[in-house]
């Protein structure tokens, strides 16, 4: 028997509070390709969520199902003389099965995290981060732009505001009035999308908009865009049902999509380093009352990230 860990899993897919459990599983073999990290803080992501709820399939040659795609910690094995070394504080981002009290990760996914980012925020980063960081690579936003952010208090949508607006863009951004303060402090104007959108998108903006970022991907969030720009300045992270509109929908699939991705990496770390990005901390749990969290993402919720503990 090698190194066991323990790992929270799916055992089927369904509601997480019935299918979440946390198991004893063996590590994988590190390799020279692969570093072996003890993790402190894992972030959760609505795509982990709709994995477990089998929104994305229920395939059940995937059971129990791995999940956790990004997580922080210490490194406690590496090959010499590549990246971290043992001790070092990390993140890591891309990896399945993050949920685990220890992953073994592609070296390429393991990334030196700056000191003044703590493991729960560096936890909560990077797959929202990179996110953002392609959306806003694959319109090409420039300070000619005004910007309509659809959820830019989410943790995409907050990090998309605040690249764009670094870029010198005009931001809008559509958000809970809960959330209107937040979305100001980013810099952007917020409105509220419980409102007539296509109006107060057009009272708020001072020139007009020239590009869509869409976190949220609901039809009058589309067909409002659409009234204000071509669909090719329109990038969405959600409207899997509109791409017959010809607007883009990222996944993360092209090559394009990948550099950007990959690219982001470094910039982010320096931004949450420095505090242009400030990742808040909406609730934590451990793995053991994980379901908590999962539900409260499910819902509506509060602004920030799940963290999940060991
Ligand atoms: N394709 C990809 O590569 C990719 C990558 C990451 C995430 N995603 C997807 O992107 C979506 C957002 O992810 P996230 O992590 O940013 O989620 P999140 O933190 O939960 O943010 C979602 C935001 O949507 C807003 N919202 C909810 N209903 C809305 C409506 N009707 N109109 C406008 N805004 C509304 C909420 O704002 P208020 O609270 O202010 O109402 C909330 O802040 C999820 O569906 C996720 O699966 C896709």
């Amino acid at each position: 028997m090698g190194r066991m860990t323990r790992k929270l899993v799916a055992t089927a897919f369904g509601a997480p509070r019935e299918v979440l459990t946390v198991v004893d599983v063996e590590l994988p073999t590190a390799s020279v390709g692969t570093v072996t990290v003890d993790v402190r803080a894992a972030g959760l992501n609505p795509f982990d969520v709709k994995s477990v709820q089998g929104v994305m399939g229920e395939d059940p040659a995937k059971l129990p199902l791995q999940i956790g795609n990004e997580c922080s910690g210490v490194v406690r094995e590496a090959a010499a003389g590549t990246g971290p070394a043992v001790g070092d504080r990390v993140v890591v981002y891309p990896v399945s099965g993050a949920f685990a009290e220890t992953v073994v990760a592609p070296a390429a996914s393991v990334h030196t995290l700056p000191d003044t980012v703590d493991f729960d925020q560096a936890a909560g980063l990077l797959l929202a981060g990179v996110t953002a960081y392609d959306l806003v690579e694959t319109l090409d936003i420039t300070e000619t732009d005004t910007v309509l952010v659809h959820g830019g208090a989410g943790a995409v949508g907050s990090i998309a505001v605040v690249l764009a607006v670094s870029r010198g863009a005009a931001v809008i951004a559509t958000a809970s009035p809960a959330n209107h303060e937040a979305v100001r402090a980013l810099g952007a104007t917020p409105v509220d999308h419980h409102s007539v959108l296509l109006d107060a998108v057009r009272s708020a903006a001072t020139t007009p908009v020239t590009a869509v970022i869409d976190t949220v991907g609901v039809d009058d969030a589309i067909d409002v865009s659409l009234e204000l720009v071509e669909p090719g300045r329109i990038a969405s992270i959600a409207a899997w049902g509109r791409a017959g509109d010809g607007i883009t929908i990222l996944d993360g699939s092209t090559d394009a999509s990948k550099r950007h991705r990959r690219d982001a990496v470094q910039p982010l770390l320096a931004a949450a380093a420095d505090g242009r990005i400030v990742i808040e901390v909406a609730g934590t749990s451990t793995f053991d009352d994980a379901a908590d969290s999962f539900d409260a993402l499910a819902g509506r919720h509060p602004r920030g990230k799940y963290i999940l503990h060991p």
